[in-house]
């Protein structure tokens, strides 16, 4: 940790690190609501440690209902797992125990992470969403809690995989969350309310957009020597459908999430547009992301209400990152700025005009970081013992996403169940893969990767 992160608050940790541009036997027995240690500390194993994973768990160690530990710590790249171990030992210094000991490395570590954990104790799943069922497995078979972050999956047979799971994990008393956070938003906790009981009338327009330059891993050059396949396009998962689902879930997934929960269903079926535009570097090299420059979707819900979402990573153009809902008796904004950003509004008009409002968000400044709310809630229904599972519908939120991608990727209308039903396995044998393992995606001689061709290439993405 260099001496200008050295002063940071814990405050200041837990807001920047909530993005990503910044930071068998027991297996049959039902999780008893007391602590199995028989004390009531609560032990956090966190997989994967980058930006959100450091983020995910100081937010654990902030929880309002304590105590908890951090106490190991998977990733396949040792200066990730150190960096996100010396930022949370400077921030909380009596809450982090993980000694090298507890320091796993390479596709394994996650299972020797979960292995120092109790039944009733934390693992939280902050690697690229590929691996998700793969860990969600093993901690159901360890009675582990979990906290994953989102997307869940990409294609549909991890789906599948991973409603079943969720349904596992329930039936064993385990307590999921899932960072989709919009959900614990206390201003959209409230306007969905609102919206339901019917103060804006019947919705039948909703709009999404996130529009802003190329971030995270959105653009990949060809490999450079000295780095596999696999561990390449892991490293830079945003560039690859197989690890994340690309730019379009990793990124718009939110706004598609709590659209779907202000109408209360799910879109149907989504027809859409997208294209690569600059895919050449400054330097002249050809990017080998599989990601497009733009994507305009439109989702249609079975009452025939249209949600139009339209996403783009370029630079010099204009910027709009934000959430709205239209209804038979006004409009609602749902994400003022950014992926749930507050105030929430609604409006006795079709437009956003002052004089117009009826309602707008306050929210009480302890409960304004939905990242720590999410972390509040999933403790308090581990601490009282409430059912609670995230899973489903955070699952039902990737595949709405997955859906608009692969019609833009396709040039061809997908429905919901076409989504869920597609066989393409993007990652075969993830749960098999070593540092040596080939990677799902081979580059041709020039160091690229098939990309999607819209009406060529049409009954998968590529
Ligand atoms: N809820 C949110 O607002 C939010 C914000 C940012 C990221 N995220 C999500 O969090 C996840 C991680 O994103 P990030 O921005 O932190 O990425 P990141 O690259 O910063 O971190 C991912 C980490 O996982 C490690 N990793 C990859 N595969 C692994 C494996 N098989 N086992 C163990 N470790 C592995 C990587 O080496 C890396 O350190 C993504 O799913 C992303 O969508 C959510």
């Amino acid at each position: 940790m260099n001496s200008s992160q050295g002063s940071t608050s814990r405050r200041e940790f837990i807001k920047t690190s909530g993005k990503s541009a910044a930071f068998s036997a027991l297996a049959t027995v039902a999780i008893p609501p007391v602590h199995a240690t028989g004390s009531d500390l609560i032990q956090i194993a966190l997989i994967g440690c980058g930006g959100r994973g450091g983020g995910a768990a100081a937010n654990a160690l902030s929880v309002k209902r304590g105590p908890v530990k951090l106490v190991a710590m998977a990733d396949l790249f040792p200066e990730r797992l150190a960096s996100d171990l010396n930022k949370l030992k400077q921030s909380f210094p009596s809450q982090v125990d993980v000694p090298p000991d507890r320091q796993f490395l390479g596709f394994d570590a996650y299972q020797k992470a979960m292995d120092c954990l109790k039944p009733g104790d934390i693992a939280i799943f902050a690697t690229p969403p590929a691996f998700r069922w793969v860990h969600f497995t093993y901690a159901i078979q360890k009675g582990l809690h979990v906290f994953m972050e989102k997307p869940l999956t990409a294609d549909g047979p991890t789906s599948k995989r991973m409603f079943a799971l969720a349904q596992e994990a329930s039936a064993k008393n385990l307590k999921v969350g899932v960072g989709l956070m919009s959900r614990h938003s206390r201003a959209l906790q409230e306007l969905a309310d609102r919206v339901h009981n019917g103060e804006i009338g019947e919705i039948v327009l909703q709009r999404g957009y996130r529009m802003h330059g190329p971030g995270g891993y959105f653009l990949s050059l060809p490999k450079p020597p000295g780095i596999t396949d696999l561990l390449y396009q892991v490293k830079r998962f945003h560039s690859f459908i197989w690890a994340s689902g690309g730019c379009f879930n990793d990124f718009y997934i939110h706004l598609i999430d709590h659209l779907g929960w202000m109408k209360n269903q799910w879109p149907v079926k989504a027809q859409a547009l997208g294209g690569r535009h600059y895919k050449v570097s400054p330097d002249g090299v050809a990017y080998v992301d599989q990601n497009f420059d733009v994507y305009s979707v439109e989702y249609t819900y079975s009452d025939g209400a249209k949600f139009f979402f339209d996403g783009r990573c370029m630079n010099g153009c204009e910027e709009i990152y934000t959430s709205c809902l239209q209804g038979t008796k006004g409009m609602g904004i749902a994400s003022k700025s950014g992926d749930c950003g507050l105030p929430s509004s609604l409006y006795k008009s079709q437009t956003a005009t002052p004089t117009d409002l009826i309602w707008e968000s306050k929210v009480s400044p302890d409960e304004k970081d939905p990242y720590q709310n999410e972390w509040n809630d999933l403790m308090d229904a581990i601490r009282d013992d409430k059912p609670y599972s995230e899973v489903k519908r955070g699952v039902e939120a990737s595949l709405v996403a997955s859906m608009g991608r692969m019609a833009a990727n396709t040039g061809r209308e997908i429905t919901f169940d076409e989504m869920l039903q597609c066989d393409h396995d993007m990652a075969p044998n993830i749960e098999k893969f070593t540092m040596d393992s080939p990677a799902p995606l081979l580059a041709d001689a020039n160091g690229r990767y098939p990309v999607p061709q819209p009406g060529i290439v049409t009954t998968r993405e590529y």
